[in-house]
């Protein structure tokens, strides 16, 4: 029996999962998405094409993998279908390989309202994408949730009817915009049969197809720091992207769980509000941005940016079990001439290596940090660890020690072949 690989952020999103799972795809069977929706943006570049994947797992674009949308995750189906298009449009059997949970919670276009009404009430901004991602969640905890297959009921339409109404109730009270019912009513029956022929018990699935050996990936979505519970509450997500966000929300054992990939960037980026230790901002971390591209996938935000955090990496491999780092970025960090990693938080005078999500402790900590020789020059064309310069070596190295993690994949440019793997 197989056991199924995980890829999961360290930090608050945006570190490169896709590239992760995109190589871990050249020898996976199945992948499968646990949680969030469309607030996740993974680009993978495939033969010089950029795809920018929201909710179907990156695994689908080698064309020969089974692609699955997980019980934890919640399903905006207009972008689910504009994703299927695009990926029909680039000749992807999306018929043949895509499956979705029955159990996946719906979002409604009152999510994405109620999202904004929240937001705007809010003294704290948390900065959330406006995607419904909160509200949807919210309402499968309070239990009120419609679920994928909650639109195949034949009481769907009436139940749908009343959710709307109750909804509309809430946003009039606010004075915010309301929902046309039969608009929703029309266009959700309307999906409905168009993602029926994806819908089926994935739980089953799963179990049926590491019984049958099939190499799995699970492609985390979103981060550790980004954790409803374990990240820098309360601007983090309404799930858990961490480990046991994978098993709940695919519905696989801690014993089906093999290797454990933690991803990270050669220095971090955070986009919307909340603590963030080591972020620069000057033109230090202007030129981080521009070397790095850090600007939003979808929505083209710019990204906060500042040098690596060893502290949270450590933090982060701890709450999810990683086995195997994943660093990318490399060549963009190589281009300063002297870069830095935080080592260690200064609070109040006392250093410590001990992280913790208190908001005061992550505003009151100042970096410690430790700095590295770049000038790496082109390192695209390397393809073992032996042949990148000394100084990267060196840099990797000291990543290992200070976490006790290897480094198995190093990315070193923008394509797909840019990427150094290694044996331990
Ligand atoms: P990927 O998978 C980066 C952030 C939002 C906001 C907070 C809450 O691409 O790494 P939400 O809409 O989820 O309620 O917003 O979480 N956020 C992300 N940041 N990458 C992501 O996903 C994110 N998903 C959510 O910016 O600060
Ligand atoms: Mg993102």
């Amino acid at each position: 029996m197989s056991k199924a690989s995980v890829v999961l952020g360290c930090f608050y999103g945006d570190e490169g999962k896709g590239r992760t799972t995109d190589y871990l795809g050249q020898f996976s069977d199945v992948s499968v998405r646990a949680s969030g929706g469309n607030n996740a943006g993974h680009t993978i570049k495939v033969n010089g094409v950029k795809f920018a994947m929201r909710l179907i797992p990156s695994g689908i674009l080698s064309n020969k993998t089974i692609a699955i949308i997980g019980n934890g995750v919640v399903l905006n189906p207009a972008v689910l279908l504009g994703e299927i298009d695009m990926l029909k449009s680039h000749d992807i059997d999306v018929d043949r390989f895509l499956k979705i949970s029955d159990k996946a919670h719906v979002i409604f276009p009152y999510h994405a309202n109620l999202d904004v009404m929240l937001e705007n009430k809010r003294v704290h901004k948390i900065g959330t994408t406006k995607n419904g991602i909160g509200p949807a969640y919210c309402d499968k905890y309070e239990r009120c949730g419609l679920r994928v297959g909650d639109m195949y009921r034949d009481d769907f339409e009436s139940v749908l009817r009343q959710m709307v109404a109750t909804k509309n109730e809430l946003l009039a009270a606010n004075n915010e915009p309301t929902c046309d019912v039969e608009e929703i009513v029309a266009t959700y029956m309307e999906y409905a049969a168009k993602l029926k022929p994806y819908v089926c018990d994935t739980v089953t699935l799963l179990h049926k197809y590491l019984k049958e050996d099939k190499n799995m990936v699970v492609e985390g979505a979103q981060a550790t720091l980004l954790d409803i519970d374990f990240g820098s509450y309360p601007y983090v997500t309404s799930s858990n992207p961490t480990i046991g966000g994978i098993l709940t929300g695919t519905g696989l054992s801690v014993r089906d769980i093999g290797d454990v990939y933690g991803v990270i960037k050669a220095y971090s980026s955070r986009v919307g509000e909340g603590p963030y230790v080591t972020e620069l901002c000057d033109e230090v971390g202007d030129r981080i941005r521009d070397l790095g591209h850090e600007y939003g996938t979808v929505t083209g935000r710019p990204r906060r940016c500042g040098w690596l955090d060893l502290v949270a990496l450590k933090y982060a491999i701890d709450i999810n079990g990683v086995n195997y780092i994943n660093l990318n970025h490399l060549d963009t960090i190589g281009q300063f001439d002297i870069f830095k990693a935080c080592v260690a938080y200064d609070v109040n005078g006392v250093e410590t290596q001990d992280f913790s999500t208190n908001e005061e402790f992550l505003r009151t900590a100042k970096p410690v940090y430790k700095e590295f020789k770049g000038n790496f020059g082109d390192i695209s064309a390397c393809r073992t660890f032996e042949e990148l310069p000394a100084d990267a070596q060196d840099y990797i190295r000291f990543i290992e020690e200070y976490t006790g993690t290897f480094v198995k994949l190093i990315g070193t440019g923008a394509d797909r072949e840019c990427m150094i793997v290694r044996e331990q």
